[in-house]
């Protein structure tokens, strides 16, 4: 049986303080209402090191939003995948949008950024994804399809055990416009084809999907209810702990 994930994705928000009221919050909520999945906040790397303090000894799995494509030395400003792990951190969000869009990140250089946060012993979430152009063209599946072969086919299946998937449609983050529960499963079985043409039927039975982009309570049962969602990579939604929890509780 494959993982059930609620991830949360705080992005640029949040200063410290508040970070650590909403960690508090969550935990507290989750301590009196067992989740029946694993819950993931992925935070700003200030807040790391605080909050794997607060979530420590809870069912809160802590990650960051991005890590160095080196491994150490004069990267000013970079954090590394060994720095990110030393938090206390499980898990790093890689592949972004919002990193491949804005900050020029390309297939080979998540390549160098998936294999050193797996040496370090972090879980990846990998996002994929298409825009709305490509979607209006038809091609979405194409898009999803290379961005899985360029920067995941060379890995071992050993490693890509420590992977979890999150499809995320650039035309439906942060905007309201979700992806319908019948487009997050028809991509979402496109991609588990995918895996299983690379690593084998079992790898891809056993591979976390997540779906994100505009994700809400209102909306998260009826999107995880499809057989190849696993879960939610979650935005906006994150930052509010009854938001989060509300979607946490869709798997109830
Ligand atoms: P929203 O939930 O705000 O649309 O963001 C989704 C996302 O980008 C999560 O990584």
């Amino acid at each position: 049986m494959r993982k059930k994930i609620v991830a949360g994705n705080w992005k640029m928000n949040l200063n410290l303080q508040e970070g650590l009221a909403l960690a508090n919050e969550l935990k507290a909520a989750l301590a009196a209402d067992k989740p029946n999945c694993d819950v993931v906040i992925c935070t700003p790397f200030i807040h790391l090191a605080k909050v794997a303090d607060v979530v420590a000894g809870t069912v809160i799995g802590l990650g960051a939003e991005n890590c160095a494509d080196k491994e150490k030395g004069a990267f000013t400003g970079e954090v590394s995948a060994a720095q990110v792990k030393s938090t206390g951190a499980q898990y790093v969000i890689l592949g972004h949008s919002e990193r491949r869009a804005y900050y020029g990140e390309t297939a080979e250089i998540l390549k160098e950024k998936v294999n050193l946060a797996l040496a370090n012993g972090l879980k990846v979430i990998f996002c994929i994804g298409e825009v709305l152009e490509e979607r209006e063209a038809g091609k979405q599946n194409e898009v999803v399809g290379s961005q899985l072969a360029d920067s995941l086919f060379d890995l071992t299946e050993e490693q890509l055990a420590n992977i979890i998937l999150a499809y995320e449609p650039v035309w439906a983050i942060g905007t309201g416009k979700t992806a319908t529960a019948e487009q997050a499963e028809d991509m979402h079985a496109f991609i588990r084809g995918v895996i299983a043409g690379r690593f084998g039927e079992a790898a891809a039975e056993s591979i976390s999907i997540l779906y994100g982009g505009s994700c809400k309570p209102s909306n998260a049962k009826e999107i995880f209810s499809k057989p190849d969602v696993d879960g939610g990579l979650i935005g906006g939604a994150a930052l509010k702990c009854a938001d989060f929890k509300g979607i946490i509780d869709a798997w109830k």
